[in-house]
């Protein structure tokens, strides 16, 4: 697989550089700052209040981007970083960078047309960066995979309470294509959340996202009618059948649906990530949901060293808080194998589309490569070494 645009990431600077000679200055924005405020103001409210807000007064959520600040590379000089190598394997898929998208819920309506899975597909093809697709979908997730290309796509389980149901979404992600499956642990029930709570808004209640759902076999005949013709039967049925609270005596059985691989996600303690690798999971992906679940916890990247210890080679994803091109080294630097973004991509989507997508992961990427040029890290090995990073 390979991006659509060539050479190393850091080229993106000449690119636009060169293009300003001619007058042509970005229409997409270069800081997280102005894409925030960007991606606001073409938001309806009730969904930028569903993207942007968290759990609880939201401290969790500022304490995953302020943890980065705690952190800084150490360069090394004369080290001649004039070709990086970013690229990374995981489960034997040789991915030019490290760099993933989390899973987004609601990504499917954060684009105009209301199809923001399928254009977030797209730009996983152009960008070669993979997408985790989300179970909550706008499109089924067999249209979703139709739209990655060479570029891998993960499929993020919410597991429901009916096993056969979760059966079927396996199978279905298995069919269609994608390289592996992530269950997320922390959302078997909805944290609590001021901002959508003041609006009364929480999308898939009010029918949105629920393709997956609609289109199952399984769920369909636990239905009276067909979906279309009683869409509030699909929603009672949907939130009755949602979340099943996992235990550890329901690994062997999620391990039995697939040889895919399997990707436990919200994992922040190390004996957790522990029973995970005793349980037969294939990686361990370490984040708190951007803190939109639980408030009250720890940074993400403040558990990322020691899931990274524990986890004794098994790769390790990571998300919750990365804005920049320097988080992502700084969080690669802490040992993780893969960095997703969630946020980010989701307002690249709001303000310019499938381009604003690629624009904000190439953006990234190319901040991390020069970084990397910069300091005189080349690979991702280099910057895994005792002393490339720091505590303030
Ligand atoms: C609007 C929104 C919807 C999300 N939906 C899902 C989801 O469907 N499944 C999931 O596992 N995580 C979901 N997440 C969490 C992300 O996968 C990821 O953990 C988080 O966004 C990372 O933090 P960041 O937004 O600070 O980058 C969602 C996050 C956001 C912002």
């Amino acid at each position: 697989m390979q991006a659509e645009f060539g050479g190393q990431f850091g080229d993106y600077q000449n690119e636009i550089y060169f293009n300003g000679l001619f007058g042509v200055l970005p229409d997409l924005p270069m800081t997280y700052g102005e894409l925030e405020a960007r991606a606001a103001a073409a938001l309806p409210a009730s969904l930028l209040s569903y993207v942007a807000g968290g759990a609880g007064d939201e401290f969790t959520q500022r304490a995953n981007v302020s943890a980065f600040e705690r952190w800084g590379l150490v360069p090394r000089m004369m080290v001649g970083a004039a070709l990086r190598d970013l690229s990374v394997d995981l489960f034997g898929l040789r991915l030019p960078s490290p760099l993933f998208m989390a899973p987004v819920g609601v990504i499917g309506l954060c684009a105009q047309d209301g199809h923001g899975d399928l254009a977030t597909a797209r730009a996983a093809r152009r960008s070669a960066v993979p997408m985790v697709a989300s179970t909550l979908s706008v499109d089924p997730l067999e249209q979703v995979a139709g739209e990655l290309g060479d570029t891998p796509g993960f499929f993020q389980l919410y597991t429901p309470k009916d096993r056969a149901l979760a059966e079927s979404l396996v199978h279905r992600a298995e069919k269609a294509g994608f390289k592996g499956i992530v269950v997320t642990l922390d959302t078997w029930v909805t944290g609590w959340r001021p901002r959508d709570l003041a609006a009364s808004n929480f999308p898939q209640l009010r029918g949105h996202c629920l393709a997956n759902y609609t289109s199952d076999p399984v769920f369909r005949a636990r239905l009276a009618k067909a979906p279309e013709e009683d869409p509030r039967a699909v929603v009672l049925e949907w939130a009755g059948v949602f979340g099943h609270p996992l235990t550890w005596d329901d690994l062997p059985w999620l391990r039995s649906l697939t040889d895919l691989p399997i990707i436990l996600k919200g994992l922040c303690h190390p004996e957790d990530v522990r029973r995970a690798r005793d349980g037969g999971a294939d990686a361990v992906y370490c984040s708190n949901h951007g803190g939109r679940q639980a408030n009250g916890g720890l940074a993400a990247l403040d558990a990322l060293p020691a899931v990274v210890e524990a986890a004794d080679g098994l790769p390790v994803l990571f998300d919750s808080g990365v804005r920049t091109g320097a988080d992502v080294v700084k969080a690669l630097a802490l040992g993780a194998t893969a960095v997703g973004v969630g946020r980010p991509y989701a307002y690249g989507l709001a303000v310019g589309g499938e381009d604003g997508v690629v624009h904000v992961l190439r953006s990234l990427l190319a901040e991390a490569d020069l970084i990397m040029a910069v300091d005189g890290y080349p690979t991702l090995a280099d910057l895994r070494v005792e002393g490339a990073i720091r505590r303030n």
